[in-house]
């Protein structure tokens, strides 16, 4: 549940990213201080209030003063953009406990890594995010919708149980501010199960337009895939997950509720705010 307890200070990893912007943003509408960490302050833009630290995880020196007086970090898993794990964890948790930090939050990459396991062995009060696939993937079909309002897509009949990243912010942003979720790993989802023939719909009632759907074979995925510059093995992982979309990646479950006191943002709303980005 939301509250204004007494203001803190964080420091927000990824806080560019698609998540961490979330998690700044819920941070800040709840009073506190806010520190955003990123490799490259002066290409950064946030909220007013916010105080933007530059720092790289994958060199935890050069983190320094950001964590004076900070009572709780958030975390990712990975460093650069092509999603390395970061190895550095055990040297930023040993840092972190140095400042006094009480509380990590981390937003978990799809499964074990060095840095969420240093997390958890820290002796600190840790809570993981797990969530499932983001709604913003969405995105991906921005530039077809845009220019020839067509979606090309397999296995158009599977469902996701995407979530949407305010969402996944705001779970975060209760767990790193609020007491009682120490030691707890917080599978997030949206609020409803959808097929990408819904999800493509459900884009057309937000932006106005009529948008094909063509589905593809699990061939000409992977083919499109390859195009789009994805190398072999990220590419045989992405089909893998939209065929077999394992139970936790298709069930809704009602964490962000619980956590945050609020109902899980539909589809349709994500829609509705990114339909710019799907306009001609
Ligand atoms: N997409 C999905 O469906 C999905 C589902 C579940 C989990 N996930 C997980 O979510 C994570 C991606 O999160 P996201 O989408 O929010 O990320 P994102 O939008 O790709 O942004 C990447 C962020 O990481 C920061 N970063 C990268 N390397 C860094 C470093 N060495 N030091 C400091 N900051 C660094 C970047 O900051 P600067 O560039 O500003 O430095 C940026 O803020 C991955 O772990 C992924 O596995 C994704």
């Amino acid at each position: 549940m939301t509250t204004n307890a007494t203001p803190q200070t964080f420091l927000v990893a990824g806080a560019t990213g698609s998540v961490g912007r979330e998690v700044v943003r819920e941070l800040l509408e709840r009073g506190h201080t806010v520190r955003a960490l990123t490799r490259n302050p002066s290409a950064a833009q946030f909220p007013p209030g916010v105080e933007v630290v530059g720092g790289d995880l994958a060199d935890p020196g050069s983190l320094g003063p950001a964590l004076d007086g900070v009572t709780g970090l958030h975390l990712i898993t990975f460093t650069g953009g092509g999603y390395q794990p970061l190895e550095t964890g055990p040297e930023i948790v040993a840092l972190a406990r140095k400042a006094g930090v009480r509380r990590l939050t981390v937003l978990n990459g799809g499964g074990p890594t060095p840095l969420e396991d240093a997390v958890r062995e820290s002796g600190l009060d840790w809570t993981v995010a797990m969530p499932v696939e983001f709604m913003a993937n969405a995105l991906g079909w921005a530039d077809s919708i845009r220019t020839e309002a067509t979606v090309r897509a397999a296995f158009v009949d599977n469902v996701s149980a995407m979530v949407h990243e305010a969402d996944i912010g705001a779970v975060i942003a209760t767990a790193l501010s609020e007491k009682g979720h120490a030691g707890q790993v917080y599978l997030v989802t949206g609020p409803q199960a959808l097929t990408v023939r819904e999800k493509v719909a459900a884009l057309a009632a937000a932006t106005g337009r009529e948008i094909s759907l063509v589905e593809l074979s699990e061939a000409q995925a992977l083919e499109k895939y390859l195009a789009d510059g994805l190398d072999e093995s990220t590419a045989a992982w992405m089909i893998d997950v939209f065929k077999n979309t394992p139970p936790e990646g298709r069930t809704v479950i009602d964490t962000v509720q619980r956590v945050t006191g609020r109902p899980a943002r539909p589809f349709s709303q994500w829609a509705t705010e990114h339909a710019d980005a799907f306009r001609a």
